[in-house]
């Protein structure tokens, strides 16, 4: 297949979470022209099984490449974590790249004292790919940490700052923070649609890392490698399609982005 700049980048996710690496992309690369597919009649993928997981990264790669993409992003620390293989096959010689390397590589560039906190999914925690990429890069820093499987829900229903999400995010972290970190990885896409209350929690001293910042910055560095970076000026909203309930999903983006957005597609699995 032949890339071309003008194609436009695939990025997909669960659900809503990967609107955080599809707004770091806006901000970083405004003109690149963004397809982006949440999966959420199936969402959270966080609880379901290696093999579930696999088969759907599969299902949701084919999607994207109906739309010829010039890169695809995993924006979905859990099939990062799970399923890259799966995607980079799918994806036939299409660039692909992953949240968790880059999140993992940011916070080992923040952290002072060597001690890193990490969230995410229970699937994405019980693969210990987090402690392994971090200490690929250096085998000295010591990694804890910890599932949240009640965030992912509480971002989808824009639970940003209800005091339950804050009591529920207060018993999730308080044994992390008794283990002296200086840096938290959130590694699931949702968690930073969380983050102010996550910051507020874990307070000034720890430095929060998001893994969508980070992969927004590789993406750059990728598609300039290949000179691919669109350059024509022009921007356009990314053309949205989820597999379930388009109209929940519009309310929840206006809400998390702040402004209104064209319709989204329905686009069944
Ligand atoms: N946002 C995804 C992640 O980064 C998946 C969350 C889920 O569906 O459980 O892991």
């Amino acid at each position: 297949m032949t890339l071309s700049a003008s194609s436009p980048v695939g990025i997909f996710d669960s659900g809503i979470g990967g609107l955080t690496v599809v707004k770091a992309i806006q901000s970083l690369l405004p003109f690149e022209r963004i397809i982006y597919f949440g999966d959420t009649a199936r969402v959270p993928y966080g609880s379901k099984s290696q093999v579930t997981i696999r088969k759907y990264a599969l299902e949701d790669t084919g999607i994207l490449m109906k739309y010829q993409p010039k890169m695809i992003i995993v924006a979905c620390n859990t099939v990062s974590a799970l399923a890259l293989d799966v995607v980079e096959q799918a994806g036939r010689g299409v660039p692909v790249l992953g949240v968790l390397e880059a999140g993992a590589e940011l916070a080992v560039e923040h952290s002072r004292n060597g001690r890193i906190g990490v969230i995410g999914t229970r699937a994405t925690m019980a693969s210990n790919a987090y402690p392994f990429a971090i200490n690929a890069i250096n085998p000295e820093v010591e990694v804890f940490t910890s599932a949240c499987p009640l965030f992912v829900p509480l971002a989808e229903e824009g639970y940003t700052a209800h005091p339950a999400a804050s009591m529920i995010a207060r018993e999730y972290l308080e044994k992390l923070l008794e283990q002296g970190i200086d840096t938290l990885v959130l590694g699931c896409t949702h968690y930073p649609i969380l983050k102010t209350m996550i910051g507020e929690i874990v307070g000034p001293e720890i430095t929060i890392i998001d893994s969508a910042e980070a992969v927004a910055l590789k993406a750059r560095e990728l598609l300039a490698e290949n000179s691919l970076l669109n350059v024509s000026g022009v921007s356009a909203f990314p053309h949205l399609l989820v597999s379930d309930l388009p109209q929940k999903f519009k309310a929840l983006c206006e809400l998390f982005l702040g402004q209104e957005i064209p319709d989204v597609e329905l686009m069944e699995v």
